[in-house]
C-alpha cells in the first residue's frame, strides 16, 4: 500500500501545525483535568518517552506483569492532541483510562494547554533539551514518521527549525514559554533532558520528591535500571516497535539518546550560524542549556 502524502503545516494561531493535533480542537480545549492528573509536557523529542515511563513505573509497577508487557508507553500515557481516526483520540484515551492518576503527555506550547489544567492546579512536568540535539532528534523524527511532514535534507531542516517553521512551532518560544510559566505557576516542575543523562537517579529523585512519592531505595533502583536507554529500546512496550506507521528500518526511535550528536550533524557553519541566531533568541539569562556534558 502506498504511503499516504506528507501533511503541510499550517498556521495555527501562530503556530505551524498539521490537522492530527488539531482536529480535535473543541474536545482539547473543554478537556476536564482532574486535580490529580500528571501533565508531561515537552517539545517534540526532549525526553517525554523517557519521563513518562519512569512515572509510569513509579506510579504503577506494582500492578502485575501484564501492563508491563502487553500496553505499549502511549496508551498509557495517552497524547492529548493526537488524533488520527480510527485510532482513539488522545483525549478519548485519556477519559478511558482505569488508573490513577491520569499521566498524560502533550506537546502544546504554554498557551494552548487546556485551562482545565491549572484551574485544577495539576501537577505539570516540563521536560527541555538543548536546542541542537532537539533539532537533530526531530529531524530524525520526520523522517520516519510519515504522519510529519517531509523533513527535507538536514540543512533544509535546521533553517526551518531555527525559523520555528516545524510541527509545535519555533523550539525557542516553547521552551521560553514553558519557562515563564513556572515564575508564576509553583506545581510545575521544569527538567532538563541533559540532567537526566548525567545523573537518572538524582532526577528520579527529584521527581518522587515534586510527586510526593517515597519509594524504597530497591524500588527506586528498580525504576533507573528499567529506564536506561538501553532497556529501552530492547522493551517493544517503550521502542514504539508497536506502531507500524513509524519506519525504524530509516531511523529508530530509541536513535541515539546522547548529549552531544549534533556535533556529528551540525557543519562549523551551520553551528556559527545558530549560535548567532540563538544569541537574539535566548535573552532569558536564566534559562541556561548544556549542549555537552
Ligand atoms: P535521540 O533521537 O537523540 O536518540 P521523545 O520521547 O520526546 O520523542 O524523545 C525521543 C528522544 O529521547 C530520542 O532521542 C530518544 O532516543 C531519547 N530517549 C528516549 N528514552 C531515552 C532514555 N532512556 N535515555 C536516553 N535517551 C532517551
Amino acid at each position: 500500500m502506498a504511503a499516504p502524502p506528507r501533511p503541510q503545516p499550517f498556521d495555527f494561531h501562530g503556530v505551524p501545525m498539521i490537522n492530527i493535533f488539531t482536529d480535535d480542537w473543541d474536545n482539547i480545549q473543554n478537556f476536564k483535568a482532574r486535580p490529580d492528573d500528571i501533565l508531561i509536557a515537552t517539545y517534540p523529542k526532549a525526553g517525554t518517552t523517557w519521563v513518562s515511563y519512569i512515572l509510569d513505573l513509579l506510579y504503577f509497577s506494582d500492578m502485575g506483569p501484564d501492563r508491563q508487557t502487553s500496553i505499549p508507553i502511549h496508551e498509557r500515557v495517552p497524547f492529548l492532541e493526537f488524533c488520527v481516526p480510527p485510532i482513539p483520540s488522545g483525549t478519548d484515551l485519556a477519559e478511558q483510562l482505569p488508573t490513577t492518576p491520569r499521566l498524560i503527555k502533550t506537546h502544546l506550547p504554554v498557551q494552548f494547554v487546556p485551562k482545565s489544567f491549572w484551574e485544577q492546579d495539576c501537577r505539570i512536568i516540563y521536560v527541555a533539551r538543548n536546542a541542537k540535539d532537539n533539532a537533530v532528534s526531530y529531524f530524525h523524527f520526520d523522517r520516519m514518521n510519515s504522519l510529519q511532514p517531509e523533513p527535507g535534507d538536514w540543512s533544509t531542516f535546521l533553517q526551518e527549525f531555527m525559523e520555528g517553521k516545524r510541527v509545535f512551532g519555533s523550539w525557542y518560544d516553547h521552551v521560553n514559554g514553558w519557562w515563564e510559566k513556572k515564575q508564576t505557576y509553583s506545581n510545575l516542575l521544569y527538567m532538563f533532558y541533559e540532567d537526566l543523562i548525567e545523573d537518572s537517579g538524582r532526577e528520579i529523585e527529584r521527581l518522587c520528591s515534586f510527586l510526593g512519592l517515597s519509594p524504597s531505595a530497591e524500588e527506586k533502583e528498580r525504576v533507573r535500571v528499567s529506564v536506561t536507554f538501553d532497556s529501552m529500546k530492547q522493551n517493544n512496550m517503550t521502542n514504539y516497535s508497536t506502531i507500524p506507521l513509524l519506519n525504524q528500518t530509516v531511523s529508530p526511535f530509541m536513535r541515539k539518546g546522547k548529549v552531544g550528536d549534533w556535533k556529528n550533524h551540525f557543519t562549523v557553519s551551520q553551528n556559527e550560524q545558530f549560535d548567532e541566531d540563538y544569541k537574539h533568541k535566548m535573552k532569558n539569562p536564566a534559562l541556561k542549556f548544556r549542549f555537552e556534558i
